[in-house]
């Protein structure tokens, strides 16, 4: 049985991986800081798999010399950073030294332990604001925010070093929680569909849409909104393809389809039958017009594509925010 070391495996997407890692046989060691987790996604999965993960409160910014572990590990899933556009615009430095410096320590280490597979958390904040419809790997990249570049700069130093062999996911925008709603993402977390979410159950709480003159259908950011099971199912088929294939390469992660967020707002309304008020505000810095994938070299090297769509998503998320206390 293959052993996986997983970074920010406390967190939303990390955690979906540990479980999805779990239900296919590999073992799982957890490195967090628990800088934006607790452990509570972590036992839970224990509870509901009934099976054993190894965790290690670490920060991948420390000195990592004297981590070592029981088992052999076979790759690294890489998720531990700050993720934040906004707060990477009021704190670079902390956002440079967390996640540019953590994944450069993650790698040295690596490579010391003989630890030759990395499959890293990229963003489409990459490419920043391109005037085109889909994009693809080779768009040019220029990002807005500094937590953009930061990913864009970890992705280079994956690039460089000789002997790695690293897949990057450019994630586009990542929602939903498992089918069965036994966990998920931060009910108070300040992404679009979370405070949708949050407005619909807790009349009070006003939804605000930053931006309605952008060049787009009816002037909201359009993305493209992608389940957080096929996300890990990516991850996946990242480390199987590494078993094949040597180097780095690059993968767009998404579904293809856009919605503004206008449209999010309809869907979540066609789905309630309830009306969802909303308040528009200015722009924030480093948001971009369009963000959609084009995931077609995902689908032909890693035979990977999403199955899920933005109903999924949302009625993922109902199930989720029921069982959280939310009515
Ligand atoms: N959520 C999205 O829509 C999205 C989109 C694109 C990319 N990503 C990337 O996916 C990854 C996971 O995102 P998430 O939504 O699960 O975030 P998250 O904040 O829920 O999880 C990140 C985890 O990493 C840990 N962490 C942060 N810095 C660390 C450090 N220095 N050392 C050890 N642990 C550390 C945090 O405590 C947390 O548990 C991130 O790299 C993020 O940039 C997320």
């Amino acid at each position: 049985m293959k052993t996986i070391l997983v970074t920010g495996g406390a967190g939303y997407i990390g955690s979906h991986m540990v479980y999805y890692l779990l239900e296919n046989n590999f073992k799982v060691v957890v490195l967090d800081n628990f800088s934006n987790s607790d452990i509570s996604r972590l036992e839970k999965i224990r509870e509901i798999t009934d099976k054993n993960i190894e965790v290690i409160e670490k920060d991948l910014t420390d000195d990592l010399e004297n981590l070592k572990f029981k088992e052999k590990i076979e790759a690294i899933v890489h998720f531990a950073a700050l993720k934040s556009v906004p707060e990477s615009m009021e704190k670079p430095l902390e956002y440079y030294f967390n996640n540019v410096y953590g994944t450069l320590n993650l790698t040295k280490w690596a490579m010391d332990n003989d630890i030759r597979k990395i499959v890293f958390s990229s963003t489409c904040a990459v490419y920043g604001d391109v005037d085109i419809d889909v994009l693809t790997e080779s768009t040019t990249t220029n990002p807005l925010s500094v937590y953009g570049r930061t990913k864009l700069f970890s992705e280079r130093i994956l690039e460089d070093i000789s002997g790695l062999n690293a897949v990057s996911l450019r994630y586009f925008n990542v929602v939903g929680n498992i089918e069965s709603g036994e966990f998920g993402d931060d009910v108070y977390g300040p992404a679009i569909i979370p405070s949708i979410l949050r407005s619909y159950f807790k009349k009070d709480v006003q939804l605000e849409i930053y931006g309605n003159d952008y060049n787009t259908k009816d002037g909201t950011p359009v993305r493209d909104y992608i389940h957080v099971e096929d996300l890990v199912d990516a991850h996946f088929r990242a480390l199987k393809f590494m078993e094949k294939n040597k180097g780095f390469k690059v993968f767009n992660i998404g579904t293809g389809t856009g919605y503004t967020l206008l449209e999010l707002i309809k869907t979540l309304e066609n789905i309630v039958q309830e009306k969802i008020p909303y308040e528009i505000k200015e722009r924030k810095a480093g948001d971009v017009e369009k963000a959609v994938a084009d995931s077609s070299l995902a689908e032909e090297l890693l035979n990977w594509k999403a199955k899920k769509n933005i109903n999924d998503i949302f009625k993922s998320m109902l199930k989720y925010y029921e069982s959280q206390g939310f009515r």
